[in-house]
């Protein structure tokens, strides 16, 4: 007998599977169709599940796209909200709600949201969203974003949302899943099962669903151009191809590991909307290699955490320049770059190690780092994706290294169901 929830339970016998409501009447099954295929579930020669699923995730992020582009027009048009376009016309806030990476995809999403379509979005913990009494208007709306649909914190928020008659729409990656029944409005990430307990396609295919999203609302609120979304919508499309070719360093990465492993502490430091990048992976890094890591936005440092750094200390510094585009014509990067520069040269001077992740052959970045990554070269918007793929290959790289169980690392669950 398995509780699935606090209202029902199964039986399972040897040719018969049922559900029962704790008054034990029977509930009737229904059967639904999995999309997803055996060869999705095995590791297909990889060593784990983790290093395929970051492999998969060119594939995923095309996958993702698949449905939601209009392809003769060459621009967004996400098919599950048609019928709420008017709703959405008039949206004047997002509270945006999830738990670990997903709420790091929801951290960029704020900033998606609010260059793009110019809502105001917040952003909060799961755990946290329902005890604070959030002041939801009637054009609020909910945003949930969830990988496997039935994180206990996340589904609780919604239903304090729906509690203050806000409607919800859901990102997930779960057919099916509570969340996904549950939400108002349900736009699915194509990310495919994810086994290994680090989140890596969820997250990337989940930041390309907030971009999708927010261009979908940047057109209905007239905050985006046609021309400009048609833009946007080009740009998103390279990703697939950008992705293969940032995956294409790993063994550069796993070299660089070899040194990176010897470090007790690590720093990732970044800004704007690069800044939810270092808290991905330093959580990335901690979780599987149980090293101890800490992000930050990297105007922050000299605000206390400076203090730590000595030549035990490793810092990422995620610095990449960005492509002008007609909507961020000048995307801030050269005054950010300068300012990365600069926390950089505070940290070398006392000690620090340093490995930067720039875009392509960046000399100057280069030249003052211990060791150097460079992401092709692309736009504001998807740099935050590209970054993702080295931070998940280092975590990983480092994890094997010191032996770790990469798929299942100790005190960790796919999915935390209890609060
Ligand atoms: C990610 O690597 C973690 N294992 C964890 O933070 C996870 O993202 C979080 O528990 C939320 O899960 P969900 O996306 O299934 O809601």
């Amino acid at each position: 007998m398995i509780y699935l929830n606090d209202e029902e339970y199964v039986v399972c016998r040897k040719k018969q599977v049922e559900i029962f409501s704790f008054s034990g009447k029977p509930v009737p099954l229904v059967i639904k169709t999995i999309e997803w295929t055996p060869d999705q579930m095995e590791k297909g020669g990889y060593q784990h599940f983790m290093l395929k699923e970051i492999y998969e995730q060119g594939q995923a992020v095309s996958n993702t796209l698949e449905n939601k582009i209009d392809h003769v027009q060459g621009i967004v048009n996400i098919p599950e909200l048609a019928p709420h376009f008017e709703k959405l016309k008039q949206v004047s806030s997002i509270s945006i709600v999830a738990c670990g990476t997903a709420r790091h995809a929801a951290l960029v999403g704020k900033y998606y949201l609010e260059k793009f379509a110019r809502v105001a979005a917040d952003v909060d913990f799961g755990s946290e969203f329902r005890y604070r009494d959030p002041i939801l208007n009637p054009k609020s709306w909910t945003l949930l974003i969830s990988q496997s649909g039935e994180t206990a914190d996340t589904l609780a928020a919604q239903k304090e949302s729906k509690l203050k008659g806000v409607p919800s729409l859901a990102i997930c990656n779960v057919r099916e899943s509570t969340l996904a029944r549950e939400s108002d409005v349900v736009i699915y990430t194509q990310a495919g099962p994810e086994i290994g307990v680090a989140s890596t396609k969820a997250f990337t295919t989940q930041l390309v669903v907030l971009y999708l999203f927010a261009v979908q609302l940047g057109l209905l609120k007239g905050s985006l151009s046609e021309q400009q979304a048609r833009e946007l919508t080009s740009e998103v499309q390279k990703l697939p191809f950008l992705i293969e070719n940032t995956l294409a360093m790993e063994s550069k990465i796993e070299k660089l590991c070899t040194q990176l492993q010897k470090k007790n502490f690590f720093f990732f430091l970044g800004r704007d909307v690069n800044y939810p990048i270092a808290l991905e992976g330093s959580l990335k890094l901690k979780e599987i290699s149980y090293a101890h890591a800490e992000g930050y936005p990297a105007g922050e440092i000299k605000h206390g955490p400076i203090a730590l750094i000595e030549k035990q200390v490793a810092t990422l510094i995620l610095s990449p320049q960005a492509l002008s585009t007609e909507i961020n014509p000048d995307p801030m990067s050269a005054v950010i770059y300068e300012k990365m520069m600069s926390n950089l040269q505070e940290i070398k001077s006392r000690g620090g190690m340093i490995l930067s992740i720039g875009s392509g052959e960046d000399k100057k970045l280069q030249d003052q780092s211990d060791y150097y990554l460079g992401i092709p070269k692309t736009t504001w918007a998807l740099n935050p994706i590209l970054l993702t793929l080295p931070l998940q290959m280092i975590a990983y790289h480092i994890a094997v290294g010191r032996g770790t169980d990469v798929d299942k690392p100790r005190n960790l669950a796919k999915s935390v169901t209890v609060e």
